[in-house]
Formats: C-alpha cells, structure tokens, sequence
C-alpha cells in the first residue's frame, strides 16, 4: 500500500471480529514500530503483546471501562524506559522526548496494521497505575504511552472531520496566511 494511501484511509477502529491476528503480522507491526525516529536513536521503547482474554478485560476496565477494547485479538502496549533519556536530555527528555518517540512508534504500528489489512486505535485514556500492575511493569522511570487494540476490522469508519490547512498553516511568519498557491521561490 503507498504510504500517502495508508496515511489517508487509515482509521480509529473499536470493532472486530473474532478472527486472530496472526503472530507474523505482530511481528510486522513491531518491526514498523522499532524503525520510527527517536532521540538520539536511544530507542527506549519497549512493547507487550497481551492476547489473555482476562488481562484483556482487565486492561478494557483499566481503559475508564473502554470494554471494546477486550473483543480486539491482540493488544500492544508501548512503553519507554526513561533513564538514558533522561540521563542525556534531563527534564526535557523525560517531559517530552519520550512521548515523541512513542507517538512516533504508535503512529508506524498503526499505518502498518493498516496496510496490513487490520483495524487499531491509539488508545491512551487509561490508569497508568493500573495498567502497571496488570502487567508487572516495574513503577519506576518507565511510562505506559499506549493500548493498541489490534484486530480483524467489523467496521469502516467513515473518515472525521479535519481542519483544512489553509487554517492551521502560516507562511514564513505566525499568523500569516499560507494559500496552497503561495509562491514557493523555486
Ligand atoms: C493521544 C491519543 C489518545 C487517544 N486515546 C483514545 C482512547 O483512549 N480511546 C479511543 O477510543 N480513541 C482514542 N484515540 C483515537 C482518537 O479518538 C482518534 O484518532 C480521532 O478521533 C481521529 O479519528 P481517526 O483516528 O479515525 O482519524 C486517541 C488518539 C490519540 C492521538
């Protein structure tokens, strides 16, 4: 699939059907996920497959009670380790740089999934406590970013509204307009 296709016809999908998301497609969304950009190339990152319908469940309540979460086939948490990190690019690596690196992580596992045929959502509203103890991550100086719920879609959303561009893009200075025909000194 063309990454400008995967990029425009991607969507959030909650609903699923009961066919398993096979391990070789895991795999391919986790290699997707290692070749995103991060700080200094630490790659902190690191990733949980959970496929036990009861932790799924348990992570679902975790989710405010997100249940729709549970009837997904696989759920990949992303997670960073924050000690290089912050070791290298103190407060700022900690308070930022970590979250780039997994939203960039997360991004390429959902273009990925896509392109693969499957349907995910960014799932990020969620008690970071709880989802620790669910899963035995160590509490400190790691952060939980994401649940991507994962599986064979039931649904094709249809795409939600956007900003146009020409309201959320400037041209060489804050606040003023860039038209598409703005001359480009080429
Ligand atoms: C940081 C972040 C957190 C999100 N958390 C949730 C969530 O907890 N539950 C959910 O259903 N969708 C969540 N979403 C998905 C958004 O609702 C969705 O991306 C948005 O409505 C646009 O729809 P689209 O992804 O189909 O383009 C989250 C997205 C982002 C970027």
């Amino acid at each position: 699939m063309d990454v400008f296709e995967a990029i425009f016809d991607r969507r959030s999908v909650r609903r699923f059907i009961t066919k398993p998301v096979e391990e070789n497609k895991v795999a391919k969304i986790l290699d997707a996920a290692r070749w995103a950009p991060s700080i200094g190339n630490l790659q902190e990152w690191e990733f949980i497959v959970v496929r036990d319908p009861g932790r799924k469940l348990q992570l679902s309540e975790a989710a405010v009670g997100q249940y729709w979460i549970a009837q997904s086939s696989v759920i990949i948490i992303v997670l960073t380790k924050n000690d290089r990190i912050t070791r290298a690019y103190g407060r700022k690596g900690q308070d930022f740089y970590v979250k780039y690196d997994a939203a960039a992580a997360i991004q390429n596992m959902l273009l990925a999934a896509h392109s693969l045929g499957l349907g995910a959502c960014w799932v990020s509203v969620f008690d970071e406590i709880a989802v620790k103890r669910i899963l035995k991550v160590p509490t400190n100086n790691i952060d939980v970013h994401a649940l991507i719920p994962l599986g064979y879609p039931a649904e094709k959303p249809s795409p939600p509204h956007r900003l146009g561009l020409e309201g959320i893009t400037f041209f060489e200075e804050y606040g003023q307009r860039w038209v598409k025909d703005t001359p480009k000194f080429l």
